[in-house]
């Protein structure tokens, strides 16, 4: 698995001959399983259309820096936040130099100023211009910053002469950015995550349920993705798109569930359960819709669901078994008593009182709980939560 795979790459092209390079380049980055952005400078759009970058990015493509609608959607410090990486290819002598000079007038040198991520760049220019000093002394200060600078080749140029200033091939520069992320740190390891909320039927028509997204588990989903690992999500219904890579089971009740979960889990290394699962289901699934009566009052038989993670934690070769423990209250003393009762390695406490993280939200922050360790996550997203969360998973298991 690519160490670029789940990465958001933000490909900025600037004006050179080579910017026709980039819609293979796209493909190229997409190949390792990243997601493309592009951004264009001015310069750029004579050599290419956006149109075609759009097309094979799947992704609009950005050229204004004051463009009204484009700020709405996905302004200048959006794209800079959006990035895993800046992969600036090809980068022109104009760029370069703008670059170093932390110049922000126009998109891209704008987003390379605002972004925390790393930057990396394609040098692209006549050999004179490369060999000029000023160049020179602009790829020196890049370096100094830390700038990746990849290439740029030697050979016969567009304008006749020969020498240093030939872009990289689109593959080069792929495996290259590949090497600024370190391999993934559950690669060789398969973990099988459960997502969303069950449906329990009461009738062909109706069903219990509750508020989970599926958020929280296709976000650790796609973190055990980016660690490298196989990923099999068991999901009941969501709104939500499972990530490509994944192996994905959609089940509907518990019961199903629990049936997928354990069938999945003896191949496993890791179990992480984050799927709000019904504790309950009705005794009855009525064939037919049930039909109003003369009571007022009507009461529905519960019969209590299998638990699927202790029944995962009671396997006689158990993966690591991850549990959630969803609480309104007592959170501390709750979770533990999960993580004793269901013999589970770690348990992720979640205070679900709070509407702004928890169920159905973008948000989380939660307590993780071990028989011999606490961290406390403070509230961010949860694609970082469940970056974390798979960090200190992988600290924790046993390597081969
Ligand atoms: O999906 P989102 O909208 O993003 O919301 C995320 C979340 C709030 C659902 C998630 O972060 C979370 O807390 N999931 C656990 C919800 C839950 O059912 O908690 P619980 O305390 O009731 O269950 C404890 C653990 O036992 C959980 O790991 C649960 O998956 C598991 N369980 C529960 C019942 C059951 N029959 N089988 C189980 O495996």
């Amino acid at each position: 698995m690519s160490s670029l795979c789940n990465k958001q790459v933000l490909l900025g092209v600037s004006g050179g001959i080579a910017a026709y390079k980039s819609a293979e380049l796209i493909r190229r980055l997409q190949d390792t399983g990243a997601t493309v952005r592009v951004v264009m400078t001015p310069a750029a759009q004579h050599f290419i259309t956006p149109l075609t970058l759009q097309a094979l990015s799947g992704n609009p493509v950005h050229t204004e820096m004051l463009d009204p609608e484009a700020e709405a959607a996905m302004g200048h410090i959006e794209l800079a936040r959006w990035a895993d990486l800046v992969l600036v290819a090809p980068a022109s002598a104009d760029f370069i130099a703008r670059l170093t000079q932390g110049q922000g007038n126009d998109l891209l040198s704008t987003v390379c100023l605002a972004t925390a991520a790393p930057i990396a760049i394609a040098p692209a220019m006549n050999q004179a211009m490369w060999s000029a000093a000023s160049t020179q002394a602009n790829i020196s200060s890049l370096n100094e910053r830390n700038i990746s600078i990849f290439g740029p080749a030697s050979g016969s140029q567009a304008c006749g002469d020969v020498g240093p200033g030939r872009m990289l091939e689109p593959e080069e520069i792929a495996s290259a950015a590949e090497t600024l992320f370190s391999p993934g740190t559950l690669a060789g390891k398969t973990v099988v995550i459960t997502a969303g909320p069950t449906r329990e039927a009461i009738d062909p028509v109706r069903y219990i349920s509750n508020q989970s997204s599926g958020k929280m588990g296709y976000a650790i989903a796609e973190a055990a993705i980016e660690a490298g690992a196989r990923c099999i999500l068991i999901t009941g219904p969501t709104c939500l798109t499972p990530p490509e890579k994944a192996q994905t089971f959609k089940v509907t009740s518990a019961l199903e569930m629990h049936e997928a979960s354990l069938r999945e889990a003896v191949h496993s290394d890791i179990f992480i359960a984050s799927a709000a699962v019904a504790d309950f289901r009705p005794a009855q699934n009525a064939d037919q819709k049930l039909k109003k009566t003369a009571s007022d009052t009507m009461s529905i038989e519960l019969v209590k669901n299998p638990d699927i993670v202790a029944a995962v934690a009671a396997l006689e070769d158990k993966p690591y078994t991850v549990g959630f423990a969803a609480e309104t209250q007592n959170l501390e003393n709750y979770a533990k008593d999960k993580l004793r009762r269901k013999n589970l390695d770690l348990i992720v406490a979640n205070d679900v009182s709070r509407s702004d993280i928890g169920f159905n939200s973008d948000n989380n922050a939660v307590t993780i709980f071990g028989p011999e360790r606490t961290n406390v996550i403070a509230e961010c997203s949860k694609r970082q939560l469940a970056r974390q969360l798979i960090d200190l998973i992988a600290q924790e298991i046993p390597s081969e």
